[in-house]
């Protein structure tokens, strides 16, 4: 694809190429995401970060992505601070922000409302989550950690055997994780949820089509004995109609150190695209996993930076000037 100028909505949009592009550019935004250099690439440049619904990480790593690469944030956060809780359109409110930032990325509790967003915003806009639809950057950065984890194992993505644990059916990361694994072969996914909580039909035959083998189970252990990769997720609260709801499936597939030692090959690596939910009912990946070499969900949320970094330089067609506009750093860089 042409990245220069383009919405990112969903994972479709990409081929191989363009994944192995995003994951090369990514790489050079290392030094600059590390702060052992600086660029001021971007300087002038607004991003518009419009997030209509709960964000710690997505929110502030597209912030300081942008910011790394020399450019201005300006925000809202909250439905209920915005002027859509007055009633004005996607349509207006496009309208009025794209006349004020260079590149927008948004979040909102409704699946299509991104790209409704993005038909009338005058500059490119990327999807920071619709509903239970999409997710894409967090697709991106899942498929490079992924990529970065399993070829230090000596593993490639080609061949991948992956298990998705927890609510499939509202949890969008895991929507657009599969779509984009269908763009590589033989791929082992098992889908570990409740019965209620499975993933979307459309999904699993998505990748039943590109001869994936797809196992899908409510057991947990089992299900984590032979995999690269063990993706949990948290059960999606707000998409429920109450919390008691959402309290029965809470709690469901913990996975703690013991299970992992009792059951999981030595290198499988352990993801989550956070929040993980650790209130004592659900406690999705225990404490006691933190000194796992394996847990790699911090490294999965660095990762974050340097992939939203690179969709910026992309849209914004400066990957070649990045590094002409680099200094070295004048602070004390605490060790990271
Ligand atoms: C996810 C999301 O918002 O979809 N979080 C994130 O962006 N890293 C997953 C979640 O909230 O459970």
């Amino acid at each position: 694809m042409d990245f220069r100028g383009s919405h990112i909505l969903s994972v479709d949009q990409f081929d191989r190429d363009d994944i192995e592009r995003i994951f090369t550019v990514a790489d050079k935004m290392e030094p600059y995401a590390q702060r052992k250099k600086v660029t001021r690439v971007l300087d002038g440049a607004i991003l518009g970060n419009m997030f209509f619904e709960a964000s710690t990480r997505t929110r502030v790593s597209f912030g300081c992505a942008f910011n790394l690469l020399g450019g201005a944030v300006r925000e809202t956060t909250g439905f209920e601070h915005s002027a859509l809780a007055k009633g004005e359109s996607l349509y207006d409110t496009a309208r009025v922000l794209s006349g004020y930032s260079d590149v927008i990325c948004m979040r909102h509790p409704q699946s299509g409302s991104v790209a409704e967003f993005a038909s009338a915003s005058r500059v490119p806009v990327i999807n920071g989550g619709d509903g239970i639809n999409e997710h894409p950057s967090q697709a991106l950065l899942d498929l490079y950690t992924i990529r970065k984890e399993v070829v230090a194992k000596g593993r490639g993505i080609d061949g991948l055997r992956i298990a998705m644990i927890g609510d499939l059916k509202y949890g969008r990361t895991v929507h657009s994780l599969c779509k984009l694994l269908t763009l590589f072969k033989g791929v082992h996914v098992t889908l570990v949820s409740p019965a209620e909580l499975e993933m979307p039909y459309g999904l699993v035959e998505q990748m039943r089509e590109r001869d994936f083998s797809v196992t899908v189970t409510d057991k947990l252990e089992e299900s984590i004995r032979h995999v690269d990769i063990a993706y949990s997720t948290r059960i999606q609260e707000e998409r429920f109609g109450s919390k008691a709801e959402a309290d029965l499936y809470r709690g469901k597939f913990r996975l703690n150190q013991s299970i992992y030692t009792e059951n999981c090959e030595p290198n499988t690596v352990i993801m989550h695209p956070l929040p993980r939910d650790s209130r004592a009912d659900a406690n999705e990946l225990d404490s006691d996993l933190n000194e796992n070499p394996n847990l790699a969900i911090f490294r999965q949320a660095d990762n974050g930076v340097l992939v939203r970094m690179a969709l910026f330089s992309l849209i914004l067609d400066v990957v070649d000037q990045v590094d002409k506009h680099a200094r070295d750093v004048n602070w004390y860089r605490h060790g990271r």
